[in-house]
């Protein structure tokens, strides 16, 4: 176990990263690990679940991701349970046009009909009258994108979404969604060891959009003995180095480790305490490179 320990709320250590015009701290917290196994269903100790979101909260997460389809419903539900009526500055984003349909199933789901269903349905569980962020969860091949997008687009100018943000895309999509309105955010899997979306990451830096990795910490992805190596020389755990490279990858981040353990969270949440040296940092951008042909 490490020595860099969390002891008051600190995630603004970090710095910040705007979404549109909201500002939160650069260390968010995601919610797909407090459902029960394969994603489905009420987590096996609810109590925890929601003590883990009081704690994210305590010290100093004011971004919250999640989706209706995680359980379905489950970890949207827990948020309203733990949290509302939510402090002024908590951003909660949630998505849709992904739906969860048994353990370990996704099935798309981004038509129109069904996409207006989803907000007003998240609306309820959350118990927002609006949505602060709305990210569309991955094109569906069977609907037009810009028809997914277009109503989201009504969704915001009915009041019930603030900003609208984008998961699992390429550029191509990214630009025609910002044709017919601003998006604010990309959420794509990324780490120091799945580097497939470096393109889209530095193309979101150069115009403002905050990037939101999934699976941040790496796992079941190689590299884990450089790691572990640098993890040693700095007396700090290797999800902590693999967090901190991200934060030093590009300002435009915003990493979302989920957990459903207390010591994993505090853990996590410590990374604000660790600076990655130049060497080190090096070290691990030299693990994977993504491939020539994505390249922007
Ligand atoms: N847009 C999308 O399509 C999409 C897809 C996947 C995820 N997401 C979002 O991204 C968030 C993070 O992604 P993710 O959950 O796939 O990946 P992750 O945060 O990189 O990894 C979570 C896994 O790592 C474990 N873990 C977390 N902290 C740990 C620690 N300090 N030490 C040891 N193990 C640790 C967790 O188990 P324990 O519970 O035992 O800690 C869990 O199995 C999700 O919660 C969700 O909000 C979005």
């Amino acid at each position: 176990m490490s020595t860099l320990t969390i002891g008051a709320p600190q995630t603004a250590a970090v710095g910040t990263v705007t979404l549109g015009d909201l500002v939160v701290n650069r260390l968010g917290y995601g919610t797909m690990r407090i459902t029960g196994r394969g994603i489905w269903g009420p987590p096996e100790n609810r109590l925890e679940a929601v003590r883990i979101l009081h704690r994210a909260v305590d010290f100093g997460v004011n971004f919250i991701d999640t989706a209706d389809s995680y359980g379905p419903h489950i970890a949207e539900e827990l948020i309203a349970e733990a949290l509302h009526p939510y402090p002024a500055d908590l951003v909660i984003a949630t998505k849709g046009g992904w739906e969860r349909v048994g353990p370990g199933k996704w099935t798309h789901n981004a038509s129109p009909k069904h996409l207006e269903e989803a907000v007003h349905g998240s609306l309820n569980r959350l118990r927002l009258d609006c949505i602060p962020l709305y990210q569309l969860h991955i094109p569906d091949p069977a609907v037009a994108f810009e028809a997914s997008i277009e109503t989201l687009v009504r969704l915001k100018e009915q009041g019930k979404i603030r900003h609208i943000g984008l998961c699992n895309i390429s550029m191509d999509y990214l630009e025609r969604a910002r044709r017919l309105t601003p998006i604010v955010s990309v959420q794509n899997r990324y780490s120091f060891a799945d580097r497939e979306w470096d393109y889209l990451l530095d193309h979101c830096d150069q115009n403002g959009i905050a990037f939101i990795p999934w699976a941040p910490l790496g796992q079941a992805r190689h590299g884990h003995e450089v790691l572990e190596h640098i993890a040693r020389e700095l007396d700090a755990t290797p999800k902590q180095v693999a967090l901190a490279w991200l934060l030093r990858r590009s300002p435009s981040t915003l990493p979302i480790p989920g957990t459903s353990n207390m010591e994993h969270l505090e853990e996590n949440l410590a990374t604000t305490v660790l600076e990655l040296p130049d060497d080190a940092f090096r070290q691990l951008s030299a693990v994977e490179h993504p491939p020539i042909s994505l390249r922007g």
